[in-house]
């Protein structure tokens, strides 16, 4: 007997992103705050799978789909063989992992191919955009869960073989699924280690993460690379921020007429100003008593842009100067810049028809974080149809 390489390198790395990506993506399926992180995982995964598939016709001895797959029918036989205790030991996979293999590649593809439809088809952002009706997205996204559902059970399969047959053989198999390596006869036939291909994955993984939570995650690519309106650059989510103050009283009696701009998109002396002026406001008599609007102006004070932590919030109130008060959010320097090169043809969108209008592109105007992944121009009215159909266009 001598120890010799039966995982390659590569082969050990893929097998851990893939616990990792499936871990990973089932902790951050639970709440939205977590979406872009999973979909990270999702496309992640995509690229490990297929990454599998290749490296099964050109990898190590070992991981060469030739070398281990079997039919069903030999699994069973190795399972039966297996109870009546007179397994052979594999040194690669046995016909049954090998099954549990073949399923796992095959529902990592299926969850992720779904996922990737279903973001395109209800968020409408991701690398597969508007080729689906919100209505089929909605059975797709079922169709993922199932999947993610029938993998999770694969997976739980493969440890309880893992563990059966760390106990059979007396051997700890997930720690050589860590060093590679396996005591084995003489004649055995060692794997190549590929250390080059290990370092190119390594390198490709950590440039996929980088550019995703540097670029997509925080500002659309799309803006930064110049291809806006493209839906190319933005494989991110829309993203809804932490839930800001809320009153009903100020809801109610400044968005009857318009969106109920939220406080921490102007700064207080504006606000004042603007509560000062509520008999002649732009033009209307908003004729509140005075307990109403001290009320009003006071919730407007105390969240305006200077007490808010939100990035719109910061940068509308660092760009306004001292001496200037506002009282259109739409004339503070920040949105005249973050606006400016806006395309005349889309403030006349039906959808939006007015500059005041935010919530024409803004999916969390409403909510009053103005994430940037949450902006759309509704060009698009499928998109925007599928987007604002979402529970997150809603605050
Ligand atoms: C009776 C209808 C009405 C009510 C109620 C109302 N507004 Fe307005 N508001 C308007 C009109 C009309 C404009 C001008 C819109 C325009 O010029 O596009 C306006 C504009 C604004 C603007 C400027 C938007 C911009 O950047 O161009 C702010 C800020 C604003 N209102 C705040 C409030 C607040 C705060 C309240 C509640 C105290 C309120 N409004 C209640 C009618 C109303
Ligand atoms: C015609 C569509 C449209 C309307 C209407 C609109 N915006 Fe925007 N907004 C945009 C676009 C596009 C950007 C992104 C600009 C960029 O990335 O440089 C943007 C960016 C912003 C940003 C910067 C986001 C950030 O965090 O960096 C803020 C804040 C914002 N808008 C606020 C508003 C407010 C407030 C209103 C309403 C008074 C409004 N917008 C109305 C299209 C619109």
């Amino acid at each position: 007997m001598k120890r010799i390489l039966i995982w390659d390198l590569p082969t050990r790395l893929f097998h851990w992103l893939l616990v990792t990506c499936f871990t990973g993506a089932w902790l951050t399926s639970t709440s939205d705050r977590w979406l872009s992180i999973h979909i990270f995982l999702g496309y992640l995964m995509l690229g490990l799978v297929l990454f599998r598939l290749v490296w099964g016709f050109t990898g190590g001895h070992y991981a060469r789909f030739e070398s281990f797959v079997r039919s069903p029918m030999a699994a069973l036989r190795y399972l039966q063989d297996l109870a009546a205790k007179r397994d052979a030991a594999y040194l690669g996979h046995n016909p049954a992992a090998s099954l549990a293999i073949i399923a796992m590649l095959a529902l990592g593809l299926a969850v992720a191919l779904t996922g990737i439809f279903t973001q395109g088809g209800e968020e409408g952002q991701g690398a597969l955009t508007g080729l689906l009706s919100i209505g089929a997205a909605a059975w797709l996204k079922q169709a993922h869960e199932v999947l993610a559902m029938l993998m999770l059970v694969v997976v739980s399969g493969h440890l309880s073989g893992v563990a059966l047959g760390s106990w059979l053989h007396g051997e700890n198999l997930p720690l050589t699924m860590i060093t590679g390596s396996k005591l084995a006869p003489d004649d055995a036939l060692a794997s190549r280690p590929f250390n080059g291909t290990a370092a190119v994955m390594s390198l490709a993984v950590a440039a996929f993460g980088i550019l995703w939570f540097f670029y997509a995650w925080h500002e659309p690519v799309e803006a930064r690379l110049g291809l806006r309106g493209t839906g190319l650059g933005a494989p991110n989510v829309a993203f809804v921020g932490r839930p800001l103050a809320d009153d009903p009283v100020w809801r109610e009696e400044c968005g009857s007429c318009h969106l109920a701009f939220h406080p921490n998109l102007l700064p207080a002396r504006s606000w004042k100003r603007l509560m000062a002026g509520q008999a002649e406001h732009f033009g209307t008599d908003l004729a509140l008593d005075a307990p109403t609007a001290a009320a009003v102006q006071a919730f407007l004070v105390r969240n305006a842009a200077e007490r808010s932590s939100t990035e719109a919030a910061f940068k509308i109130n660092r760009s306004i100067p001292p001496s200037m008060t506002p009282l259109h959010i739409t004339e503070t320097p920040y949105w005249v810049q973050k606006h400016h090169d806006i395309r005349e043809s889309d403030w006349q969108l039906p959808r939006v028809k007015s500059k005041a209008n935010c919530a024409g592109c803004h999916l969390d105007a409403v909510a009053g974080t103005f994430e940037d992944a949450a902006m759309r121009i509704p060009r698009m009215a499928q998109v925007q149809d599928a987007v604002s159909a979402s529970p997150r266009a809603r605050p």
